[in-house]
């Protein structure tokens, strides 16, 4: 194992209860062995976070209601941002929201919502009076709902994006920050995929996100907007929906270990990806926002965690971490069936550029993002099953 719980823990020590994880990581940090532990302490993060503290600006995250939307929400408000949140809830969802503001962090700023959708040009000028930083995440980011409905995904990834960014132009926004992807490299060979690396598409999905990399750097050249791309790789932690109809890989298996029920892979189980805590990718979009660096045309980076995990081994951390919980989770194996046509067999991010540019450094590694996130996966999990169950009663 390169990395992961079984690293940090020892692979004699027993594995702590679930609700004691991520405690246990914040607690003793010298117990964990991975030397990004106390960076996010001594860095230029912590440095940026407190000048801003000091200077509150003012933020809109389209897309606020989602997955990522909603924990950099979480990040802006823990350090006093006033932060404007744009969504029409089509994925996201009220209580991603609520949960947010119902934390200590979640009362220290400022936030206002606006229920509109980025197809409407007149929501977005709405969204982005007196905004500083526009952090663009609204999007559909489901592949296989782009290859059913390639229309509804150009819609909204492509049009509601130039909204924006006509919006974000007309009130003079200093800089704007979109969500791209990994996807971007399609079956690219190269490893690990620096921003440079090409490959074909494998989704009209991949084909939007370029498209908003076209329309980027054609909005610098022609209208002067500043705006950096992250292509985000494979990012989970609290909020990832575990019940859509494309659940992610983790919050998918914990839902299913805790129901005793299998957890499927496809292929061997080698397959690897750039598995990244959500924490790692606010942090990625405050440095781009509010660099002084002055960005060239199209300029794009890699959002990662820098390492390659198979499913194999991300299987094993989970299962350790889910045994307190639930002892016979011990003995659990992944079920294995065959290759997904298409899958890309490895994908790992070069964060060199990120980190050399913009001083990224991520402070969670899997084990430690798992840690923090596994409370709120087993809790929502427990909570479905309860919706679930009351549903099935009422239709008996
Ligand atoms: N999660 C990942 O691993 C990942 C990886 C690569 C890229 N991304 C990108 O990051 C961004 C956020 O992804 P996420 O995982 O949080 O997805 P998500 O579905 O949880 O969040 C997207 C949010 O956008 C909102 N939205 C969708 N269409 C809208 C519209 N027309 N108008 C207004 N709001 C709209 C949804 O209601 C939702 O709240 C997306 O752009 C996605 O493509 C995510």
């Amino acid at each position: 194992m390169p990395f992961g719980m079984e690293d940090a823990l020892g692979p004699n020590r027993p594995a702590p209860p679930i609700h004691l994880l991520g405690r246990f990581q914040r607690r003793h940090p010298g117990g964990v062995k991975d030397p990004m532990i106390s960076l996010a302490k001594a860095g230029p993060y912590t440095r940026l976070r407190n000048e801003l503290a000091a200077s509150p600006r003012t933020w809109l995250i389209t897309g606020v209601a989602g997955f990522i939307g909603s924990n950099i929400l979480h990040e802006l408000l823990s350090f006093g941002q006033n932060v404007v949140g744009l969504d029409n809830f089509s994925t996201g969802y009220q209580a991603n929201l609520d949960d947010v503001l119902a934390t200590p962090a979640g009362k220290k700023g400022s936030f206002r919502l606006y229920k509109g959708d980025i197809r409407d040009i007149q929501a977005c000028r709405k969204a982005c009076r007196g905004v500083d930083y526009v952090l663009h995440h609204a999007a559909l980011g489901s592949v296989p709902r782009s290859i059913d409905d390639p229309a509804l995904s150009n819609s909204v990834n492509v049009d509601g994006f130039i909204n924006v960014l006509l919006a974000s132009n007309e009130a003079g926004v200093k800089r704007i920050v979109y969500a791209s992807t990994c996807a971007i490299y399609g079956d690219s060979p190269e490893l690990p995929l620096s921003e440079a690396s090409t490959g074909n598409l494998l989704s009209p999905y991949a084909a939007t996100k370029l498209a908003n990399e076209i329309y980027a750097s054609v909005f610098q050249r022609v209208y002067g907007v500043q705006l950096v791309g992250l292509r985000y790789f494979n990012i989970f932690g609290p909020r990832q929906d575990p019940n859509g109809a494309y659940a992610a890989v983790i919050p998918r298996w914990i839902s299913n270990l805790l129901s005793g029920e299998a957890c499927q892979i496809f292929g061997d189980g080698e397959t690897s990806r750039d598995f990244c805590y959500v924490a790692n990718v606010a942090q990625a979009n405050i440095l781009a926002a509010t660099s002084a660096r002055s960005f060239g045309d199209a300029e794009v980076y890699n959002v990662g965690l820098g390492r390659e995990t198979t499913l194999n081994e991300l299987f094993r951390m989970i299962r350790l971490g889910l045994v307190g919980l639930e002892p016979s989770i011990a003995t659990a194996q992944p079920v294995y069936s065959h290759f997904r046509d298409g899958d890309i067999r490895r994908s790992g991010a070069d964060i060199t550029k990120i980190q050399q540019q913009l001083e990224y450094e991520p402070t969670h590694t899997i084990a430690q993002g798992l840690g923090e996130a596994l409370e709120w996966y087993v809790e929502h999990s427990a909570k479905s099953a309860l919706v679930e169950e009351s549903r099935i009663a009422a239709l008996t």
